[in-house]
């Protein structure tokens, strides 16, 4: 995997730091993430792009890893950003990132945020639905401003990816309907404050294979080349994001076949191409480094209990992701491995990694819980009083806390308890 290694003394290395070390004098549990295994993954994007003569815009999916340094690393190395939400808007320009640079997708985006993302000069917002574009239309030509837009279609395309993360099918929320979308452009062209620049489509998330986004593409393209049949001009083509990782399966997305089929399919039609990943470049530069609170043992199980839980990696309870997770002491890892069934410390029943084979895990042992860099931090939450964990960042050989344990007193500090109760 990018970034690990063992050592037969240190353990288990992240970047060429022993998690260990991390552990020792950061406490856990902590997202650690790898500076270098970032832009390595950025660089891998771009060639296999540039290995077909193409060269996307890449607008990082904002979602997937929100942190400013995350931001800053994608941002100095040529990535813009695609935003949800004036948070990540505000977070994306705080990190440096020009909102020229960026495109605001979402179902459900407010005339607050539209009005303040236009005031900016969004580089492109991703149009939802009819409704939402005479929203853009009004304030935008309150402000006396035109915008650039693309209307995200909803392509009605079976991607195979699980069914929380799926949305290009007619019956997602997602997207302008399929048939309504050639006549919803035309429409567009002549409202005021609006410049349509093309289409956009994104039909899940942790998709594997070519096939699937060729089907979208093929879809949009062909009401592209209806509209520029009737001299109605269309520039950009917006592919979405949604590409796979492995996990604890082994199962890769391979870029260069998808990266080929985009040339053959519409790398021919002078449009300005745009990829919005999220998941693909951040993921496995980050893990969560944990440690063994205590291991239960029933007539039937060994449970390891964990000090992370799905407040810190929702993924699991959510969508029954299986992360990989292995031990970070060598000595651990050259023991033998049978069942044991990880979970966390959470009151929930679902706050559970799932079953591994484990090798013996005493209490105090520590394990890394893998390709925890997208949809990890972001989405952790403090329930059941559980404060956010650190973060660090991992550049040339030296960690970083990017983000401080949040502290005990901090859980309620934004909490107000009226004077007069009772
Ligand atoms: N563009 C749009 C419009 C999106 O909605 C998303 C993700 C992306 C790009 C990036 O997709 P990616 O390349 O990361 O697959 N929390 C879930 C994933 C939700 C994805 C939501 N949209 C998970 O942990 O699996």
């Amino acid at each position: 995997r990018p970034g690990l290694a063992w050592n037969a003394m240190a353990g288990l290395g992240f970047e060429d730091v022993p998690l260990a070390a991390i552990a020792a004098e950061h406490g856990t549990p902590c997202w650690v993430y790898g500076a270098d295994t970032l832009r390595a993954r950025l660089a891998t994007l771009r060639d296999a792009f540039a290995a077909e003569g193409l060269a996307p815009a890449i607008r990082y999916a904002v979602k997937a890893n929100d942190h400013l340094a995350i931001l800053s690393v994608l941002r100095m190395d040529g990535a813009g950003a695609d935003v949800t939400s004036t948070g990540e808007f505000a977070r994306a320009e705080a990190a440096g990132i020009a909102p020229g640079a960026m495109v605001f997708s979402g179902v459900g985006k407010r005339s607050d945020e539209i009005e303040r993302a236009i005031g900016a000069g969004i580089g492109q917002i991703n149009v939802e639905s009819a409704e939402e574009l005479g929203m853009i239309s009004a304030i935008a030509s309150a402000m006396g401003r035109t915008t650039p837009v693309s209307l995200r279609v909803n392509p009605d395309i079976e991607a195979g990816a699980h069914d929380k993360i799926s949305t290009g099918r007619a019956g997602d929320k997602f997207g302008i309907a399929y048939s309504d979308a050639v006549s919803l452009y035309r429409h567009a062209a002549a409202l005021a404050g609006i410049a349509p620049c093309g289409f956009s489509t994104h039909i899940g998330s942790q998709i594997f294979s070519p096939e699937p986004f060729e089907a979208a593409y093929r879809r949009v393209l062909d009401l592209i080349d209806a509209l520029r049949a009737d001299g109605v001009a269309v520039t950009r083509l917006d592919l979405g994001g949604g590409f796979g990782i492995p996990y604890d399966d082994g199962i890769a997305f391979a870029l260069p076949p998808y990266a080929s089929m985009v040339r053959r399919v519409a790398g021919n039609r002078g449009l300005e191409l745009i990829v919005e990943p999220g998941r693909w470049l951040v993921g496995p530069a980050g893990l969560l480094l944990a440690r063994v609170t205590l291991v239960k043992r029933t007539a039937q199980q060994r449970f390891v209990v964990l000090d992370a839980g799905m407040n810190d990696l929702l993924r699991p309870a959510l969508y029954d992701a299986r992360h990989g997770i292995v031990p970070v002491s060598a000595v651990d890892a050259a023991g033998v491995a049978h069942p044991a069934e990880v979970v966390g410390p959470v009151c929930e029943s679902s706050d559970r990694f799932g079953d591994y084979a484990l090798p013996e895990l005493a209490p105090g042992a520590l394990v890394a819980i893998l390709d925890a860099g997208a949809y990890g931090a972001a989405m952790s939450s403090t329930y059941n009083g559980r404060p956010f964990a650190a973060q660090l960042l991992i550049e040339r050989g030296t960690p970083h806390v990017i983000r401080m344990r949040q502290g005990i007193e901090d859980l309620w500090r934004d909490e107000i308890v009226p004077d007069r109760l009772g």
